[in-house]
Formats: structure tokens, C-alpha cells, sequence
């Protein structure tokens, strides 16, 4: 057998077998037991395309001309997403210890199939064949993030909606969502109307990074909890967790224009129409605050199932704390050492409100500090790595974002595809392997994407790599055999009408990623597509 199938990311497992499996008019999606969860996702994702009936019923596997999900204990030992797919001539076979685990089958065998069936007008006269083979996988890390900075521009359901499809089509499964910010806040919190009315709209977006003005165009947007519902539930048959992210108590400027009384200096604010650090933060010595604050965690809570919500933590200055009689007096009644140690104790007031529900905190790593609540999950960005390394000896757990190794708002030059293949997450002196690395995120900043065709481009191909890098063994990531398999990959995108960088730009001559670091990563003046 000499074909190597176009998986990706690459599974750990494969092994071909002679023969061809096609669908036809006749092949039934078969669960067993009845309901298991993604029999409706395969039939939406292989019908309008096929335009085959695919009706789903109960029944055993071993049936002929049929796609069986089978749920199946004995391949726990894959753990939680692990996966095994059969195809033969008569029929395919779909098994797993977990739903997870099937979710992960579907899209490798939507992977097998022609890249047409990524639309539903894919023309006439394909035949909807798969080689025969068996793939028997599991990721390498259970948390596989890609963050998108919706705060700075708002892209609206429908994109969202894509980016967890095609998020799940490279296996990746915590969408890390970050709502709110200086310069807009996009999450409608019952009893909190102005956070929507006033937070959710800003005057102007700046021009460029290092000036004040603006292009008077105001900007802004924001989610009904029904949106954010369907986004969740949509996110859910995907098996991708979302998880919100509430930035406090700095790149807060959107929320104190809508109620400066939250400020240590009582305002008033404009929503930021430009791009930075700002200096006004939460006061952390008004019992109010805390209250708001609570308020809205718990509407987090209502609207969002992930075990872990983000506190931000980041880019939060001293200096209004410094001067604030509330704070201060906060800072002394609690024997505090400092205005760190305060941004601390909020943090764990947060964490110490959402452990009894059984959620968990991340923050950035500026959140690290002597007393911060065990439970929570930093994730680091940039920074000291050695204090880090010994919380995570310690036990803590830590989420792998290297600046310059994973961000997506950089530019192709200063962050190229294969960069972002061989991204290996560590910390001095830890091995990944037992270190508390949960895994890898990906996070991708908003304030340059101001279209649907710049996220694309900042996120694809690279979003590809990310995927590899996540799931796939130390030994065998291999970026000459990533780059075979990258091409049909792109073929797809190209159906699904998702733009992506050019490759010699996504991996450009060595001369110009030297030259790469000396640029501004932001703002590309060239166009998306
Ligand atoms: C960050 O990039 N400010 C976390
Ligand atoms: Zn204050």
C-alpha cells in the first residue's frame, strides 16, 4: 500500500487497507447505541453535498453500506478524544469511548472524502469514495486553543459560527473568547443594560498604533444572550469548549464609560477609539464593584458551561490604585503588600465565588503571585518563565501562549507557518511531558483585524500548523510531510470560501523572516485577499 491520506492534524495511527468504501443513495448513518451525539453533525455535513437522504438509525456495527457510530468502552485506554476509524469496502466504522472521541472520527473521515463535500454546490458527477484504512489517534494535549479578540472589532455570529466549524476541523477544541475590552464590550448582561448600550460602541477606530486620531467611523457590536446560547450549543455538537473571557481589572475603559462609578476617579470615559494600555482600572476598594463584578461573572456562568472562565489579569498599570484613598485603604485594612498583591486579592475573590459551582479561573500570567487561589490556571504569555516554572512545579496548571511563538495578529515575516508548526511549549527546568502544560493556545488580537477577510488571512495557514503542533507527537510532527498534507487542506478552505495568506507569504524567503522582527508586527497595510 503506498498512499498516504491527507490527515490533518497527522493521527497517530494509520494503516491502509486494500479496496474503496463509496457512498451512495443507499448508506444509512448507523448509531450504537441509539443517539449517540454527532450522527445528526456527519448527516449535516455529508448531505447537502452528496445529496444523499443518509437517514440515521439504531443498529449494530458490522452492518454493510452504512456509517456506524459506535460508542465503545474498551478504547478508554485512548483516553477522553481518543478514536478509531475503519473503513472498508462494505462500511464504515466510527468508535470511541467518548462522544469527543466520534466528533474527532466524523472529521477525519470528512477529511477522506473529496474536498467538495465542503459545499453544498459542489457540482455533478463525484464519487464519494474513501480508501480503505484504519486510523487509531489521540491528541498530545487536551487543551488546544485558538483566542479571538472580538472586543476591538466585532465580527458577529456569523463568523463565529465558522470559526468553530473549521476549528473543529483541525481538532482544536477551546475557543477562547475575549469579550471585552477598552475598546468595546460585546456580551448583553441582564440588570447591566449600559454594558451593551454604552460599552458596546466606540467613536472611531485609530489609524495607527502610534497616534491618537481616529476615522470617525464609529464601530461596534455586541451578542443577545440567544446569540451567545446558539454560538454555545453550536460550539457544544462541535465538542469545542468556549471560554469567555472578562477582562479585569485593567482593559476595562469600555465598562467604566458606561458606569465610571466603577473607576477610582469617577470619570468620566469614552470607549477607547484607540489601541494600548490604559491606566483606568476597577477600583478594587469599593464593596460595589465587587458586586458588579460578581453580578456579571454569574450571568458568565449562566450563559457559558466551560469549567474554566478567563479573568484577563494583563496590562493592568498601578497608578489610579496608587492614588485612590478606597483602594489604599483596601490595600491597609487587608495587610497588603502592595497594589500587585491587591489585583491578586480581587482575583481571588472571583475564583473564591465560582469554585463552589465548580469553575475555574484562568489568568494571564501577570496574575502570578504569592497567594493566588491554587485552583487557578495561568497562562503565560510573556514574561518571567522561571517564577512560572516553579508554580507549575509547585502544581499549578498553565495554558502555553508564547508571544512571540503563537500570537496571529503578528505579521507572516515575524511569525511564519513554520514557526508555528514547530511551537514546542516549555518552561526551564520542566519536562511537557509532566508538567502541568495543559496545552497550547493560539491567540489572535483584534486590533488591526477589522474585517472577516483580515481574520482570515492573520489565521489561515497558520491556524493549520497550530492544529499539528497541538495534537500531534513530539517525533512525529514533520513540517516538509505538514506542508504535503497543507495543500488539500487549503483546497478545502477554498470550498468553504475561507481566505487564507498565500503560502510565500504565510512562509516567506528566510532574508525577509530575518528581517521579520525589526517591523512592527501591526498595522499590515496589505489587503486580505
Ligand atoms: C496580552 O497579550 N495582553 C495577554
Ligand atoms: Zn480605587
Amino acid at each position: 500500500m503506498d498512499f498516504l491520506p491527507d490527515i490533518l492534524p497527522l493521527p497517530d495511527k494509520i494503516e491502509p487497507c486494500p479496496g474503496m468504501f463509496e457512498l451512495a443513495s443507499g448508506t444509512a448513518i448507523v448509531t450504537d447505541p441509539p443517539n449517540v451525539p454527532n450522527a445528526e453533525l456527519l448527516r449535516g455535513l455529508l448531505a447537502a453535498p452528496t445529496g444523499f437522504p443518509l437517514p440515521i438509525r439504531t443498529g449494530e456495527a458490522g452492518e454493510s453500506n452504512a456509517i456506524v457510530l459506535r460508542l465503545d468502552p474498551r478504547l478508554a485506554a485512548r483516553g477522553d478524544e481518543g478514536y478509531r476509524l475503519e473503513v472498508r469496502p462494505d462500511g464504515v466504522l466510527l468508535a470511541a469511548a467518548t462522544p469527543r472521541g466520534i466528533g474527532h472520527a466524523v472529521q477525519t473521515l470528512r477529511q477522506l472524502l473529496p474536498a467538495e463535500v465542503e459545499t453544498s454546490h459542489p457540482g455533478t458527477g463525484i464519487a464519494w469514495r474513501v480508501r480503505c484504512l484504519i486510523v487509531e489517534d489521540q491528541p498530545r494535549f487536551s487543551w488546544r486553543g485558538f483566542m479571538l479578540d472580538e472586543a476591538r472589532h466585532f465580527h458577529g455570529r456569523e463568523a463565529v459560527l465558522q470559526i468553530l466549524d473549521l476549528m473543529a476541523l483541525h481538532k482544536l477544541n477551546v475557543f477562547h473568547w475575549h469579550l471585552t475590552d477598552d475598546q468595546g464590550w460585546r456580551l448583553a448582561i441582564r440588570g447591566w443594560p449600559r454594558l451593551t448600550e454604552v460599552g458596546a460602541w466606540r467613536a472611531g477606530t485609530s489609524k495607527t498604533m502610534l497616534t491618537a486620531q481616529h476615522n470617525g467611523i464609529p464601530h461596534g457590536g455586541s451578542y443577545t444572550r440567544a446569540e451567545i446560547s446558539e454560538i454555545v450549543a453550536y460550539a457544544g455538537a462541535r465538542h469545542i469548549t468556549i471560554v469567555p473571557e472578562i477582562d479585569l481589572p485593567g482593559h476595562s475603559t469600555a465598562a467604566l464609560a458606561a458606569y465610571p462609578e466603577f473607576s477610582c476617579t469617577g470619570g468620566p470615559f469614552e470607549v477607547a477609539t484607540r489601541f494600548g494600555i490604559f491606566p483606568d482600572l476597577y477600583c478594587a476598594g469599593q464593596d460595589g464593584v465587587l458586586a458588579f463584578l460578581t453580578a456579571v461573572f454569574d450571568e458568565v456562568v449562566d450563559l457559558f458551561p466551560s469549567p474554566f472562565l478567563h479573568i484577563g489579569g494583563d496590562e493592568a498599570p498601578k497608578s489610579r490604585w496608587k492614588h485612590c484613598p478606597a483602594c489604599q485603604s483596601r490595600i491597609r485594612e487587608l495587610g497588603l503588600k502592595d497594589e500587585h498583591a491587591l489585583q491578586v486579592w480581587l482575583t481571588n475573590r472571583i475564583a473564591a465565588h465560582l469554585a463552589p459551582g465548580g469553575r475555574r479561573i484562568i489568568g494571564w500570567n501577570q496574575i502570578l503571585g504569592i497567594d493566588l487561589h491554587p485552583d487557578a490556571v495561568i497562562q503565560y504569555w510573556v514574561g518571567d518563565q522561571k517564577e512560572l516554572a516553579r508554580a507549575v512545579h509547585a502544581g499549578r496548571q498553565v495554558i502555553m501562549s508564547t508571544f512571540l511563538d503563537t500570537y496571529l495578529d503578528h505579521n507572516h515575516s515575524l511569525m511564519p507557518l513554520s514557526r508555528a508548526y514547530r511551537y514546542e511549549p516549555s518552561l526551564p527546568g520542566l519536562d511537557p511531558a509532566e508538567a502541568g502544560i495543559l496545552g497550547v493556545e493560539f491567540p489572535l488580537w483584534g486590533e488591526f483585524v477589522h474585517s472577516r477577510a483580515r481574520l482570515e488571512y492573520q489565521a489561515f495557514p497558520r491556524l493549520c500548523a497550530v492544529a499539528e503542533a497541538a495534537w500531534t507527537p513530539r517525533d512525529k510532527k514533520n513540517y516538509p510531510d505538514f506542508r504535503r498534507r497543507l495543500e488539500p487542506l487549503l483546497k478545502r478552505l477554498g470550498w468553504l470560501g475561507v481566505g487564507y495568506a498565500p503560502l510565500d507569504e504565510a512562509e516567506p524567503p528566510k532574508w525577509r523572516q530575518f528581517f521579520g522582527p525589526l517591523t512592527i508586527p501591526f498595522p499590515q497595510t496589505k489587503t486580505a485577499r
